[in-house]
């Protein structure tokens, strides 16, 4: 059976990525979270000093990108593959508060993003892969034959992470939930190299009022229809 990719973009706190692995499990492919990888180098530049609140060291952190080795292992018990930074899991700790407000800082630089992307479309060699993020659609995956751009009210998606990371038992209070989904979104969207935009060929979902269930069958049939059409045109 040939496999097809799926990229899904979008603003931060969607659900992306809560769709984007049920969506993989259902259809055998390969669950790629490429936000964690920019969130792995964040947790780097933040443990090395390069970035903190009133300091950002941009060249310091290029001239030691050799060292900085990323890699995900499925986790069976999961379902999913986590990430590891050097060979430790940094799954639970690239989640914080902390790490999403320096993150798309840590994004904005060319080398990271050159080198991130490099990986991921590596990845995405053999096909059957869904990947998440802000760039999958117009730079990592340019061909992908499915392609996602979701949204939802910054009110919506802030409740959803604030929700998320109070069950996590992180201390962190709406407000500043909210300002960081808001600045991340300015960031990520008015940076000069792979800005956040919808590809001109991807389907928006807006889903402030889908449930989870909603929008993953609503997805998931949307899949299916794409690799049903991908197949005749292959056969033709
Ligand atoms: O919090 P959320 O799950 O929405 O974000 P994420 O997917 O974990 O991504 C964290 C941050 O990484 C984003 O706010 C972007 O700054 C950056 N990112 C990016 O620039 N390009 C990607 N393909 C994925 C993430």
């Amino acid at each position: 059976m040939i496999k097809t990719t799926i990229a899904i973009d979008g603003f931060s706190s969607t659900g992306k990525s809560t769709v984007a692995k049920r969506l993989a499990k259902a259809l055998g492919y390969v669950y790629v979270d490429s936000g964690a990888m920019y969130r792995a180098v964040t947790l780097y530049a933040m443990r090395n000093g390069f970035i903190e609140l009133d300091c950002f060291d941009k060249e310091g952190l290029i001239s030691q990108l050799d060292s900085i080795n990323i890699s995900f292992k499925f986790n069976p018990k999961l379902g999913f593959a986590e990430v590891y930074l050097n060979e430790e899991n940094v799954e639970a700790l690239i989640r914080t508060l902390e790490v999403s407000q320096f993150v798309s800082q840590i994004a904005t630089i060319s080398e990271v993003r050159l080198l991130l992307v490099k990986q991921q479309q590596g990845f995405g060699i053999n096909k059957g892969v869904v990947m998440d993020g802000r760039d999958i659609g117009t730079v990592v995956f340019p061909d992908a034959e499915l392609k996602l751009f979701m949204t939802a009210s910054a009110v919506k998606r802030a409740q959803r992470r604030y929700d998320e990371l109070i069950k996590r038992g992180d201390e962190v209070t709406y407000e500043d939930v909210l300002n960081n989904v808001q600045s991340r979104d300015h960031i990520d969207s008015t940076r000069d190299d792979s800005p956040l935009t919808m590809a001109d060929d991807a389907i928006e979902i807006d889903n402030s009022n889908m449930n989870l269930e909603e929008q993953f069958e609503f997805i998931l049939k949307l899949s299916e229809e794409k690799i049903k059409s991908f197949h005749k045109k292959k056969r033709h």
